[in-house]
């Protein structure tokens, strides 16, 4: 299905907002139906036997497609409908080349890695990271021969390659993985800079590709590729689902980077469903919207936190001002500030605890990027697993709490967060 969409009124080009509604489908194939059907179904009847087979042989590559041949509709583990339009329509922000969906942003995470590594490789990833993905890289994968190496965002280049030193005397550099901002302190990690340590390890005959987990500001205010990153990662429960109601993951770059993830995703069955897939177009068509109001609220509570005498510190992207070393490079790799606020109540986690207990408005629940705000505490709940000494290291700190801003009137989230704090 996937085709050359229209995408400009003469020559000028149209934007996402303008095409997330219609492009990659067509009301004629469904009787006029304005909306794309949810195509719930297993399998696809081929016209003819030969159909089929010629089907099969392009999707599992045993020939090139012939000159305007596309992969036929075969069974929706390969590829569904809902699926190839949603795929399409993420490509538009990132301005990549193909998108693959997945059943949950671990998913996407887990196949790409899968796809990508091998026993013996080292991954290079940064940290603080998201929990799952912190388990994933620390328990599971150095079972399979895959050794982690960590840096923060205070690492220079050179301190990376120091780091990287040792490991790699017996070693190969497999990938990178980054996540920025972070989850959950929004600790900023420089895409360029990471795409040349990609660059300088890599060899005629093995390329390092870097992946940046870009669930926090993506796809609309940050754009990985264009800093030099060969995948993008995202939980796509969060922000472009953005109704905290179906949980999914997408990873876009070019067609011939997404190729082997595209085949593990085949043969480990992580894609999308057809019906979270069509939940995602749904979303996709007011992501902009909802974006916009989340971050506009995250900048009122964040100024109303941080003149708050019962909170200690306040990580929120928007107070990155000139003369703070992290401008320069929060100016050149982010178009807003986000959603997502990380701050510190006076008292350790009893008062934190006090906090998220007394909270009215703001539901107590992990997740992030729905229409409604959402708290939580990082160091027992999304972090729980990550061990003391990197929670220390990566300022994951008892008092710490993570709030997710949402689409509320910004006066009724300050008033309660103004209570909750009386009562920590
Ligand atoms: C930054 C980030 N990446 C990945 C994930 C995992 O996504 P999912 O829960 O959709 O598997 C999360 C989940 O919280 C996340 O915050």
């Amino acid at each position: 299905m996937s085709a050359k969409w229209e995408n400009s009124i003469g020559e000028e080009r149209l934007r996402p907002e303008s095409l997330m509604m219609g492009y990659g489908y067509k009301p004629e194939w469904s009787e006029g139906a304005l909306k794309s059907p949810i195509f719930q179904t297993s399998t696809f009847v081929f016209q003819t036997a030969e159909e089929g087979k010629a089907f099969f042989e392009v999707a599992y590559g045993l020939r090139d497609p012939e000159p305007g041949e596309k992969v036929g509709l075969i069974y929706s583990r390969l590829n569904n409908p809902d699926l190839e339009i949603l795929e399409d329509r993420l490509t538009l922000w990132d301005e990549a080349e193909a998108a693959l969906a997945f059943k949950s942003g671990m998913a996407a995470i887990s196949t790409t890695l899968l796809a990508y590594l091998r026993p013996g490789d080292v991954l290079l990833h940064s940290e603080p990271i998201y929990g799952g993905t912190d388990h994933l890289i620390n328990h599971v994968l150095p079972d399979f021969g895959i050794e982690p190496v960590r840096f923060d965002a205070h690492c220079s280049q050179q301190e990376v390659e120091r780091l990287l030193a040792e490991s790699l005397r017996s070693k190969r550099l497999g990938l990178i993985l980054i996540e920025t901002p972070a989850n959950p302190t929004n600790d900023l990690i420089d895409i360029a800079m990471c795409a040349e340590v990609a660059r300088r390890h890599s060899t005629a005959e093995h390329e390092v590709l870097l992946a940046v987990d870009n669930t926090f500001l993506g796809p609309i205010y940050q754009h990985p590729l264009e800093h030099g990153a060969d995948l993008v990662l995202y939980s796509a429960t969060k922000f472009i689902g953005g109704h905290s109601d179906l949980i999914a993951g997408a990873c876009v770059g070019s067609a011939e980077v997404l190729a082997p993830v595209r085949a593990l995703r085949t043969f480990m069955g992580t894609m999308c469903g057809p019906w979270e897939g069509w939940l995602l177009l749904r979303s996709l068509e007011t992501l902009s919207l909802r974006m916009s109001r989340q971050i506009e609220n995250a900048c009122r509570v964040a100024d109303f936190l941080a003149q708050h005498p019962k909170v200690d510190r306040v990580n929120y992207l928007g107070h990155i001002t000139p003369g703070d070393p992290r401008y320069p490079l929060y100016q050149r790799q982010c178009l807003a500030p986000g959603g997502m606020i990380a701050f510190e109540v006076h008292g350790g986690e009893a008062a934190a605890f006090r906090l998220l207990n007394a909270l009215r408005l703001v539901k107590l629940a992990v997740s992030l990027g729905g229409t409604e705000s959402l708290a939580e505490h990082p160091a027992s709940m999304t972090h729980a697993d990550v061990s003391d000494e990197e929670k220390q290291r990566d300022g994951v700190t008892a008092g710490l709490i993570r709030l997710s801003v949402g689409v509320e009137h910004p006066d009724d989230l300050i008033l309660d967060l103004e209570q909750a704090l009386a009562a920590a």
